[in-house]
């Protein structure tokens, strides 16, 4: 997606850059537009390496592509960040003297705001009148939170983090249709405790589970995440105000968790793995070879959750489980996900091969998603976020069907 991030002059400035490098990240390609005074915070030369394009700020560079308008045409979506008291006054009245002011006033693209500025100028009727006209243009201002500001008073006027602008400004390009679904998933591994020290577990990162977690938040889904031993840098990507985090350890503690949230979901994807059985005791003391007692370990099943949960659902709720599965032949996979889905009684079953390249602690992942009488209803390659639209909208689809959300 093309994304102009507009910079004016205030020292929060130096948080753009980091929001520009998650939009890079995120595979998004950048242009920035500082105002003259924005470069006395933060220079041309990190614009242009954090965005990977050529920055300016005039309208008189670039002529011949007409860049005062082709910028603002071009882009899908403008950020102002930070904006400035005087930069929304500007704004407000339409004022084109730089490449930032044509740009925002050729553009047809949603335009989101994030102001900072000291307290007692945010809360001047001029700068509130202004906020009220864009505002009523369909300017979306983003912030500003309350906190410590620059000369170590604090108030309203500091300017949101860059991730939370990050997942504000892209939420507005979401279409919001699963706003107010409640939804409860599981990701990653449990780990069934042996002894102090071991465990049984599995190799799921819970990248896939995170991924369906943070597209439906995006799409405004109140979200469970109930995470079963995901790293710390995996758990990172779950970080939204809709998403509500709950960690687990072993299969009887994910499966009381999924119970208690699933009691109240709309929609439950059960993507972690699960052990299927557990050591029929944990001891309490570290097991040693001197005592020969480390080799055998007595093993009891674990109960089925998604079964479980399948079977005993609220009327009309939505469940979807997971099956990765190392057979290369599809026809035969498919076969097997079928007889899957039919067991566990679910109504979607998504299936995805897990070898080398795929599924589990990779960033990509394939998947075909088994629904009614056996059939494919989507299938997905590429990053884990986009097999989490895939399945989000192959659910949607199925609870249309059962004019369900
Ligand atoms: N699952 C579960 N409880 C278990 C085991 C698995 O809820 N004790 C769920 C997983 O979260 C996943 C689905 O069941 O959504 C498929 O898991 P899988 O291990 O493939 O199923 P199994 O029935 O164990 O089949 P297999 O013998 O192929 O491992």
């Amino acid at each position: 997606m093309n994304i102009v991030v507009g910079v004016t002059g205030g020292i929060a400035a130096y948080k753009t850059v980091q929001l520009v490098r998650l939009l890079i990240k995120a595979g998004h390609e950048v242009t920035v537009i500082p105002t003259e005074d924005a470069l006395r915070f933060v220079g041309t030369p990190t614009w242009e390496a954090v965005s990977r394009n050529t920055v300016t700020t005039s309208v008189h560079d670039d002529v011949a592509k007409v860049r005062h308008v082709a910028l603002g045409q071009a882009a899908e979506l403008i950020i102002v960040a930070p904006a400035t008291a005087n930069t929304i006054a500007k704004m407000t009245v339409g004022l084109a003297d730089d490449l930032l002011g044509t740009t925002l006033l050729a553009t047809t693209a949603p335009v989101a705001i994030t102001p900072a500025m000291h307290t007692e100028m945010w809360r001047h009727p001029a700068t509130q009148a202004n906020i009220q006209t864009l505002r009523e243009r369909g300017v979306h201002i983003l912030g500003p939170a309350d906190g410590e500001l620059t000369g170590g008073d604090s108030g309203p006027g500091r300017m949101l983090e860059p991730e939370e602008i990050f997942d504000a400004a892209l939420a507005l390009l979401t279409p919001q249709d699963l706003a107010g679904t409640r939804v409860a998933i599981s990701a990653g591994g449990t780990r069934e405790p042996i002894d102090p020290v071991r465990f049984l577990g599995n190799r799921s990162s819970g990248r896939q589970g995170v991924a369906l977690a943070a597209e439906a938040a995006a799409r405004g889904a109140q979200v469970t995440l109930v995470a079963a031993n995901i790293s710390a840098d995996v758990l990172a990507g779950a970080r939204h105000p809709l998403i509500d985090v709950r960690t687990v350890g072993a299969a009887a503690e994910l499966g009381e968790a999924m119970r208690d949230a699933a009691a109240s979901a709309a929609v439950v994807i059960m993507a972690a793995a699960v052990a299927d059985y557990r050591p029929t005791s944990a001891a309490e003391q570290k097991l040693t070879k001197e005592e020969g007692v480390l080799d055998r370990i007595d093993l009891v099943e674990n109960d089925d959750i998604v079964t479980g949960l399948a079977a005993s659902r609220p009327n009309g709720q939505i469940v979807v489980a997971f099956a990765a599965e190392t057979l290369t032949d599809a026809d035969a996979r498919r076969e097997r996900a079928r007889r899957k889905r039919d067991r566990k009684g679910v109504d979607l079953l998504a299936v995805n091969l897990a070898d080398a390249a795929h599924g589990f602690e990779n960033p990509d992942n394939a998947v075909e998603v088994i629904g009614d009488g056996g059939a494919v209803v989507a299938s997905a390659e590429g990053s884990k976020r986009e097999v989490a639209r895939a399945i989000w909208d192959a659910v949607l689809n199925l609870s249309q069907q059962h004019s369900t959300l």
